[in-house]
């Protein structure tokens, strides 16, 4: 594989990518986070980078090695990821979110680990809403980059990921079938549809390294092209 496109589409642009899991605290031992792998994120800023932008990629906690080339700020929660793209999307032209941010997180971050009751089957944990990243920068008024978010769905796919892309203010939305055995989370595969208030093109299966080119390619046409 070569290291830089021959004809690299984003050259002189600075392009932000969240990426993976947030993990949110409920007391020194226990968090709330889902199965994230962070591998479409990672697979987007290597894309990023070999198209000719400078990457920043801010991620939750994965285990994946950090593409050549790319600044990674790592991040735990996600009011944390919230503040690293904020500042980072003030000079930013592309901002992509692939994270799959917690959307709760607990109301209450216990000082010492939680006792489970003796006299009780039973307990609730209160959550609150956690900050909707991709919305905050999509709704900015000034030092607004192109906006593309993410949607991981089960079912009615395309219906959801246009309802995100009208709700959020996104300029694009790639839509991804979580159920399918190409779409899963861990998943080295994926099938995405790209979608924008012009319409939409489906991609054909394939790994998210192979698929990352192709998104960069498309998104950059959208973003850049005169
Ligand atoms: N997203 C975000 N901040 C959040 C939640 C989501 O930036 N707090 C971003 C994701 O990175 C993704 C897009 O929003 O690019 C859609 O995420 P998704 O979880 O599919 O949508 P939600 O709006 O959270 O809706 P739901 O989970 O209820 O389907
Ligand atoms: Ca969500």
């Amino acid at each position: 594989e070569t290291l830089m496109a021959a004809n690299p589409s984003l050259t002189g642009k600075t392009v932000v990518i969240t990426a993976g899991p947030t993990r949110e605290a409920l007391d020194p031992v226990r968090f709330l986070s889902n199965h994230s792998s962070g591998k479409m994120g990672f697979a987007l800023a290597a894309a990023a980078r070999r198209a000719g932008a400078e990457v920043t990629l801010i991620a939750g906690p994965v285990s994946l090695a950090t593409p050549p080339g790319v600044k990674r700020i790592d991040v735990v929660d996600s009011r944390e990821m919230r503040d690293a793209a904020e500042r980072a999307a003030d000079l930013c032209d592309l901002f992509i979110a692939a994270a799959a941010v917690a959307d709760f997180r607990p109301a209450t971050v216990a000082e010492q680990k939680i006792k489970k009751q003796d006299d009780s089957e039973e307990d609730v944990v209160a959550l609150v809403k956690n900050p909707d990243i991709v919305a905050g920068i999509a709704a900015r008024s000034s030092r607004r980059p192109f906006t593309v978010g993410f949607a991981a769905e089960t079912e009615k796919v395309l219906e959801h990921a246009r309802g995100k892309l009208v709700r959020k203010k996104l300029d694009l939305i790639i839509a991804n079938d979580v159920s399918t055995e190409d779409g899963g989370f861990d998943s080295d595969r994926n099938a995405v549809t790209v979608i924008d208030s012009t319409g939409s093109e489906t991609l054909p299966p394939a790994l998210k390294t192979e698929l990352a080119e192709r998104l960069i390619e498309i998104i950059a046409a959208r973003a850049f092209a005169q």
